[in-house]
């Protein structure tokens, strides 16, 4: 918290990028005409310094929520509302250019269950009640492969911690990463939040989940000679 003023934002400590190339016309408009529409409502901590719950019910009625850290492009988000229509999904992304790629997609693909957040997931878990999320995905989260950046890694406990709070009893997080180290810390650090690695063997780690859309990053790992590591995790408890 910034000194005694509570109604501001506390300081994260975000590395990444918010901002890229400059945008297209169109996805200047996609931003400008449907993000406000399509954002949950008050994350952002000037519109809700009080951090009250987000209303889910009047996001989506009574249907389940997944979540999606961090979705570049949002091909997978998009794919997965498209095929879960009875699903309510909400994806955060700080790189606003990702934001309006996606914008676009959801134009193109007419889904009405998928809900934005364009910042840090950690804003984002401060609204979510309590064990809500019944599935969240982190896809190819940023690898920093250089030692003294590993703790800026999504995987650890500043943001394990709340995303295991707002995850329900029996809810399953996916994680896909190409690079080993990151599977190493991500087996280390996710069963200490109440998260249980569900592997049978190899089988599973190798092999895409049944649903699974390749995303632009796999792609490019692809190319690059990486092989991808897809990991599922429960939320114990209950
Ligand atoms: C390597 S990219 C992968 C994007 C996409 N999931 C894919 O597979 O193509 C990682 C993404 O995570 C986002 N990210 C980083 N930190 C985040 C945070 N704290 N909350 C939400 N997203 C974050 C980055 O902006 C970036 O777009």
């Amino acid at each position: 918290m910034t000194g005694s003023d509570n109604t501001r934002a506390p300081w994260r400590n975000f590395y990444g990028r918010r901002h890229g190339k400059t945008l297209r016309p169109a996805q200047q408009t996609y931003l400008e005409e449907d993000l406000a529409g399509l954002s949950p409502g008050a994350v952002a901590w000037e519109a809700n310094p009080a951090r009250r719950p987000l209303d889910l019910h009047a996001l989506f009625g009574d249907r389940p929520l997944w979540l999606e850290i961090g979705f570049g492009g949002g091909e997978h988000l998009v794919h997965q509302a498209a095929r879960n229509p009875g699903i309510g999904l909400i994806g955060c992304e700080p790189f606003i250019n990702g934001v309006a790629m996606l914008l676009g997609k959801i134009r193109e693909a007419g889904v009405t269950n998928l809900r934005v957040h364009p910042g840090d997931a950690r804003d984002l878990f401060d609204v979510l009640p309590e064990a809500s999320v019944e599935r969240a995905f982190l896809l190819y989260p940023d690898p920093w492969p250089k030692k003294k950046h590993h703790r800026r890694r999504f995987v650890t406990p500043e943001h394990l911690e709340p995303l295991a709070r707002v995850m329900a009893p029996g809810a399953e997080l996916r994680v896909a990463t190409d690079i080993p180290d990151y599977v190493r810390q991500t087996l280390e650090q996710v069963p200490r939040h109440g998260l249980r690695w569900t592997t049978e063997g190899p089988a599973d780690w190798r092999k895409p989940w049944n649903d699974w859309l390749s995303t632009r990053y796999e792609q490019k790992a692809l190319r690059e000679g990486r092989t991808p590591h897809y990991l599922t995790f429960v939320r114990t408890g209950g």
